[in-house]
């Protein structure tokens, strides 16, 4: 039995959606939660797979994990008993290496498996563990395992990031939180997610700043405590909420979302003809793609603040039956057009050459059977099951459960006709 998700064409997405705490602003808070020694309660936390699972680690570790409600933890981290991580639970996700940097801080050593490649790309740790040994760790590792320890705990440095990755600038922020002096790392990324990993340190008692700026500065201190935190609304789960409404002609109202976090989202849907009411002081932006005429245009995928990348395939989706031409340049993975082939399956012309794909609008997409190749990908095929004609079946569904807390639900909400089967 495999759970397949149904769509069928049924008009325009209209009414209101809230928007949830974001994914890959939860993970990496999750993860520095293990360097407070108080209670750390995290509100606005998505209901997702991929959250279970990081909590599942940090049980492994000894943290105490306890849900006060369906999106509110409170963790204790207090008494750790382990820095091995557990290799299973590991595998299961990219994002469980973000422990590694504050167990290095908490207990000067960690062993953790290697995160495997995955679908999106061979998605290498170097600028992690760079990061790591400039900061005094010694690292041994084979094919499978990685190993980082300090004799004589970490210190602070200048450091610089060839690519301004994510999930290293998280690491190294979270590691550096406890070493001795200062360390900064130059061409950090910027992602809002940084700057939310930034304010929780802080408000643990750390000394970050710079977040979201070309240059962090990081004062160790010799303990982080606890607090309460809300996660930031997540961008992309707005972002593709807005381009399922630009694709069904429709008018959605998405709530409780940071109005400068999507801006490139706003630009380019103007850009392809929606009319976009941006709301920055309610929290709040509106979508109208009705009785508008959708014209192609191409998007560059970039480090924030540039077009992200985990919108580019729900924006393929609807650059596919835009009028006209389109180009979309993936430059931040190396494969993440495997929902092209998807996409061809229900009749889009798209033609890809290493980074780039072009796109021939078609006036309407048909139908078909697809797989959710990842996360991102399964959203895409859902936005364009909405407006193509018949009914598409979508199989692999566990993707998009990982990234997208009550999907169903919400898309109900705007009247999609969406269901889940067992087949
Ligand atoms: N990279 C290296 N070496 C490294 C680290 C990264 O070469 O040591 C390369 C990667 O291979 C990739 C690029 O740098 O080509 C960007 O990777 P980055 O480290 O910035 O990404 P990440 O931290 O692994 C996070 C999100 C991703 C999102 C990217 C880019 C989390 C948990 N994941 O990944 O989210 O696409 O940043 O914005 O925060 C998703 O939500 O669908 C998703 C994949």
């Amino acid at each position: 039995m495999e759970e397949k998700i149904i769509v069928s064409n049924n008009g325009p997405l209209e009414g209101t959606v809230k928007i949830g705490g974001a994914k890959n602003s939860a993970l990496p808070i999750i993860a520095a939660s293990l360097l407070g020694t108080e209670p750390i309660i995290l509100e606005d936390v998505p209901k997702l797979n991929d959250v279970s699972v990081f909590l599942q680690v940090l049980e492994h570790l000894g943290s105490k994990v306890e849900y006060l409600d369906e999106r509110t933890i409170k963790i204790d981290s207090s008494n750790l008993t382990s820095y091995v991580t557990p290799f299973d639970l590991m595998s299961k996700m990219r994002a469980s290496f973000l422990v590694m940097g504050p167990l290095l801080a908490r207990f000067g050593i960690t062993k953790t498996s290697l995160p495997g490649g995955c679908a999106i790309g061979m998605r290498p740790v170097d600028l992690h563990l760079k990061g790591f040994k400039a900061l005094g760790a010694e690292i041994v590792s084979d094919s499978t395992k990685i190993e980082a320890k300090t004799e004589n705990g970490l210190k602070g440095t200048v450091l610089y990031l060839d690519f301004p990755s994510v999930g290293a600038t998280q690491n190294i922020m979270m590691a550096a939180s406890m070493a001795e002096g200062e360390t900064v790392i130059e061409n950090p990324a910027k992602e809002p997610e940084i700057v939310d990993l930034a304010n929780f340190l802080n408000k643990l008692g750390g000394d970050v700043k710079g977040a979201g700026t070309s240059t962090i500065r990081i004062k160790g201190v010799e303990k982080l405590g606890g607090t309460t935190h809300p996660i930031i609304p997540d961008r992309i789960e707005a972002a593709t909420y807005m381009v399922g409404a630009a694709m069904t002609k429709g008018d959605v109202m998405i709530e409780n979302c940071i109005v400068s976090h999507i801006s490139p989202i706003i630009a380019k849907l103007r850009e392809v003809g929606c009319e976009v009411f941006d709301m920055e002081d309610e929290d709040k932006v509106r979508v109208v793609g009705k009785g508008k005429k959708l014209i192609g245009a191409n998007i560059k995928t970039l480090p924030y603040p540039g077009f992200p990348t985990d919108v580019q395939a729900q924006f393929m989706a609807l650059l596919s039956i835009c009028e006209g031409q389109s180009t979309v340049t993936e430059t931040v993975f190396e494969n993440r057009f495997m929902h092209v082939d998807e996409l061809l399956k229900m009749g889009a012309i798209i033609a890809t050459e290493g980074k780039e794909a072009q796109i021939a609008g078609v006036p309407k997409l048909r139908g078909a059977e697809v797989k959710a190749t990842d996360l991102r990908a399964g959203a895409a095929l859902i936005l364009a099951g909405l407006t193509a004609e018949g009914e598409t079946k979508i199989g692999e569904t566990y993707h998009i459960y990982r990234g997208y807390d009550d999907i169903i639900g919400k898309l109900r909400g705007l009247g999609a006709k969406i269901d889940r089967i067992e087949e």
